[in-house]
This record gives C-alpha cells, structure tokens and sequence, in this order.
C-alpha cells in the first residue's frame, strides 16, 4: 500500500505528521511530505488510514495497488 499526497490540496494542518509521523515530515511551511517514497510499512497500515481520515483538505489518499 502507498500513501498518495496531493500537494495542491495541503494547506499545512499537520495532522498527518503528528498522526502518522513515520509516514509523513513538514517541510519549513508546515506543509506534507510523504516519507519513503510514501510507501507504508504492514504496521503503519492504521496509521496512514487515521492521517488520511484526519486531513481536512482530503489531500492524503491510499493506494493498494
Ligand atoms: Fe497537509 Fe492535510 Fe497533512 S492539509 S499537512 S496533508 S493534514
């Protein structure tokens, strides 16, 4: 599973990186990077569902592909 994070919609709320620290940084504005390449370890899995359901611009979404 890989976390996708769209860059036009983050307007740097942070919860993903307070949510789900291993997955995601803040560069100096606040706003996302996915770590990794934003590929999700097994046990991430929840966490990266939580900074998905927590972003309030919707901007974090997951792909099992
Ligand atoms: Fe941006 Fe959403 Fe995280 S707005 S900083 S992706 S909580």
């Amino acid at each position: 599973m890989k976390v996708r994070l769209d860059p036009d919609r983050c307007q740097g709320h942070g919860r993903c990186y307070t949510v789900a620290p291993a997955l995601f940084s803040g560069d100096d504005e606040g706003y996302a990077l996915a770590l990794a390449d934003g590929e999700i370890p097994a046990d991430q899995a929840r966490r990266a569902e939580s900074a998905a359901a927590n972003c309030p611009e919707h901007a974090i979404t997951l792909d099992d592909a």
